[in-house]
């Protein structure tokens, strides 16, 4: 088996329905604390699964994750769970540190202890894999080369700053006690079950709402996105064939400014669901008040992934964003069950 952490989340979600989607697979433990962001519907077609067993906890939890590895002897740890929310941790910082920081030091811990006492040849073939972003590597001007694996650490965000501090603990596992880790800095994703606090999902849901579009600042911050498969390809990979203590760079070379991306949004929407008035989608858009300490550019040199394990992206932005929007507009039944009482909450603590 291998363990998951935040399986029920956007990124992890898709990572679990992609691994069994495999009929070969092995059996995956899903070790989720349902926080906001994790959302069990997003693993409903599992339910039958026998390869697919939930765990609702948390992985600061050092007795039941030390349970869970006895119990079923993962021989290897994927670690997605986080806060990740940029404009939550402006809000509360509190849980990032608590989640990111503390809880991935209380996982190694218990992972360390487990691994110690493993016979080989498991203990040679596991591995701890963490996946990281590229908001640790903060800001990169305009005609800045793109973030390589020796990129300095500069975050600037709660958020990138408890990301950091995660990665930083992963690789002192490594050097001081031998810990075979793998961690994997990737930039934007989008696609599928992505929750609707972040740009994408908000502005296709927003739309088809008649509400604005809230664009921070001018607009014309610049992030690389990645189609979440690509992001769960990369990861299988690193997973199979990474060197030990190696970090790896993942993103589809496709950087874009928040504005356009929105643009390009509303000309799908106006395509596949014009409004009713037959207006464009655009005449939605509003400039709001900017993000604090908002990085103004992320772009992923992804050529290490690429060349050392052949590592390629399926999708390219154009045909990932048309997906992306057609399945919202597809499953209108997840989408409700996201847009609960909290989200709403959410939405009128940060744009009201
Ligand atoms: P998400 O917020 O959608 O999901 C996080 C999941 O972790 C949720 O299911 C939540 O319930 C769970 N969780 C939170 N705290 C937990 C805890 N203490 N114990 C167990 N589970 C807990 O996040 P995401 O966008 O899917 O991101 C997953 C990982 O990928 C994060 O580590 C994030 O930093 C990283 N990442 C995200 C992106 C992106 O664009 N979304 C890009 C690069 C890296
Ligand atoms: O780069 C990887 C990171 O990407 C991940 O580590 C994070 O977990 C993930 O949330 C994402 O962070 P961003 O802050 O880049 O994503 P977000 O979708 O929140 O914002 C994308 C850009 O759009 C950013 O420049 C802020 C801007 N934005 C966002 C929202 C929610 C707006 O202009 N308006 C909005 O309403």
């Amino acid at each position: 088996m291998i363990l998951v952490t935040g399986g029920a989340g956007f990124i992890g979600g898709n990572f679990v329905l992609d691994w069994l989607a495999n009929p070969q697979a092995e059996g995956l433990i899903n070790l989720d604390k349902l926080t906001y962001a994790g959302n069990l519907d997003t693993l409903k077609s599992l339910k039958d699964d026998p390869r697919h067993l939930f765990i609702h906890g948390d992985i600061g939890d050092r007795v039941l994750v030390k349970r869970l590895l006895e119990e079923h002897r993962p021989r290897a740890i994927i670690n997605f769970a986080a806060e990740s929310h940029v404009d939550r941790s402006i809000h509360g910082p509190s849980d990032f540190v608590q989640t990111n920081i503390v809880g991935t030091f209380n996982l190694l811990e218990s992972v360390r202890e487990y691994w110690n006492a493993l016979a080989e040849p498991s203990k040679s073939q596991f591995r701890f894999h963490h996946v990281s972003t590229d908001e640790v590597y903060g800001s990169l001007g305009p005609h800045d080369p793109a973030f390589t694996e020796t990129h300095t650490y500069e975050p600037n965000s709660p958020y990138s700053a408890s990301k950091a501090a995660s990665d930083h603990l992963v690789r002192a596992w490594f050097h001081t006690y031998g810990l075979p880790v793998l961690t994997t800095n990737c930039s934007n994703n989008y696609g599928p079950y992505h929750f609707p606090e972040k740009l994408i999902p908000l502005v296709i849901l927003n739309a088809l709402n008649g509400k604005p579009l809230p664009i921070y600042g001018d607009g014309q911050q610049i992030r690389d996105w990645l189609f979440v498969g690509d992001h769960c390809s990369a990861i299988r990979e690193v997973l199979a064939k990474g060197k030990l203590g190696e970090t790896y760079n993942i993103g589809g070379w496709n950087e874009k400014a928040n504005l356009d991306v929105v643009k390009t949004i509303c000309q799908i929407l106006d395509e596949l669901k014009p409004r009713a008035d037959n207006k464009a989608y655009i005449e939605q858009i509003t400039f709001v008040k900017d993000r604090p300490g908002h990085d103004r550019r992320y772009a992923i040199d992804a050529s290490k992934v690429e060349r050392e394990l052949g590592w390629r992206p399926n999708e390219t932005f154009e045909t990932g964003i048309r997906k992306t929007v057609q399945w919202y507009l597809d499953n209108p039944i997840w989408v409700e069950g996201v847009a609960s009482g909290s989200y709403r909450d959410w939405l009128h603590k940060q744009y009201d």
